[in-house]
Parts: C-alpha cells; structure tokens; sequence
C-alpha cells in the first residue's frame, strides 16, 4: 500500500535523482584534481562520491518501504572544471548549501501534510547536510591557512597529503560532550 502523496513521491524521486547529481559533482572534480596533481583531494572527492550514492540508495529504499514508485532519471551534466582548488572547494560548499535548501523542502511538505515516517526520516539528512556543511567548511579552513601563507606550495602539498585520509564525517555540535 502506497503510504506517501504523490506529491511526496515526487520530491523523494526528485531528490534522490539530485543525490545522483551530488556524486557526479564529485566524480567530475575528482577527477580534474586528480588530473591536476592532487591525489589527495581527488581521494577525499572520490570518497566523497561515495557517501552521496549511498544518499541516493537511501532515498530509494524508502520510496520503495512507503509504497511508491522510483523513477531513476536523467542527470544533469556535471559543472565546468574549477580554475583551481579553492574555487573547486567552493562550488562544493554551494552544491552542499543548495542539496540542504531542497531537503528542507522535504521536511517542510512533511510537516504540511502530517507524514510523519517521511519527517523523520528527512531528519537524518537535516542532521547529514549540517555535517556536509561543516565538513566542506572545515576543509575550506585548511584550504585557506595552506594557500595564504609564505611557502604556499608547500603548504598546498601538505594539505593535499592530509586529505587523502581525512574523514568524510565532520563532529558537529550534536555529537559534542564534555567527557
Ligand atoms: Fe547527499
Ligand atoms: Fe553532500
């Protein structure tokens, strides 16, 4: 029996097919930093790609466990190549931001229309894209103490190493204590 709108349905096809878009932006920037002698960052992109299909899994898993139908359509073609690494990690942080505006949209029909299974399950990725933010944000922090001091190039081979083993996880608030 179906258990979301047809609205909902959309939105959640919708969405999960922008997950898909999420990893192709990855995949695309991995592979001009790859091209352009960062390994690392292509790694932490490349991983990153990952964490984005699995987003778009889960959307379809839960389309399927309410019922509806899952609609897997075209992508857009992923964005230009960045001028260089800071520009790169900045089409990022806006793909995060923008990926976060349409989840809201997800929880805001939610609420509208009293779905509460797909409220909370749009929580996860409320609590998911405030990590993203903050991860990207994090790495733009590091991008920028590496490329603004004396012996950039330096700094930038080192901050390249650093990323090919960074986390995908960001520690937010939420997950703060004391102990
Ligand atoms: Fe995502
Ligand atoms: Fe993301």
């Amino acid at each position: 029996m179906k258990r979301i709108s047809d609205q909902m349905e959309d939105l959640l096809n919708r969405q999960m097919t922008r997950e898909a878009y999420q990893a192709q932006v990855y995949l695309a920037y991995g592979a001009w930093a790859e091209a352009n002698s960062f390994p690392g960052i292509a790694t932490f992109l490349y991983g990153h790609m990952q964490e984005e299909r699995e987003h778009m899994f889960k959307i379809l898993k839960y389309i399927l466990d309410r019922g509806g139908e899952v609609k897997v359509e075209a992508l857009n073609a992923a964005p230009a190549c960045p001028t260089n690494i800071g520009d790169c990690l900045q089409h990022i942080l806006q793909h995060e931001i923008e990926n976060s505006k349409q989840i809201d949209k997800i929880v805001r029909l939610a609420h509208d229309e009293s779905d509460w299974a797909t409220f909370n399950f749009g929580q996860w990725f409320v609590q998911e894209q405030i990590e993203e933010e903050t991860l990207i944000n994090g790495v733009i922090d590091k991008y920028n103490l590496a490329s603004t001091q004396i012996g950039g190039n330096h700094n930038l081979y080192e901050f390249d190493k650093d990323l090919a083993s960074a986390s995908q996880e960001a520690t937010t608030a939420r997950d703060e204590t004391l102990e």
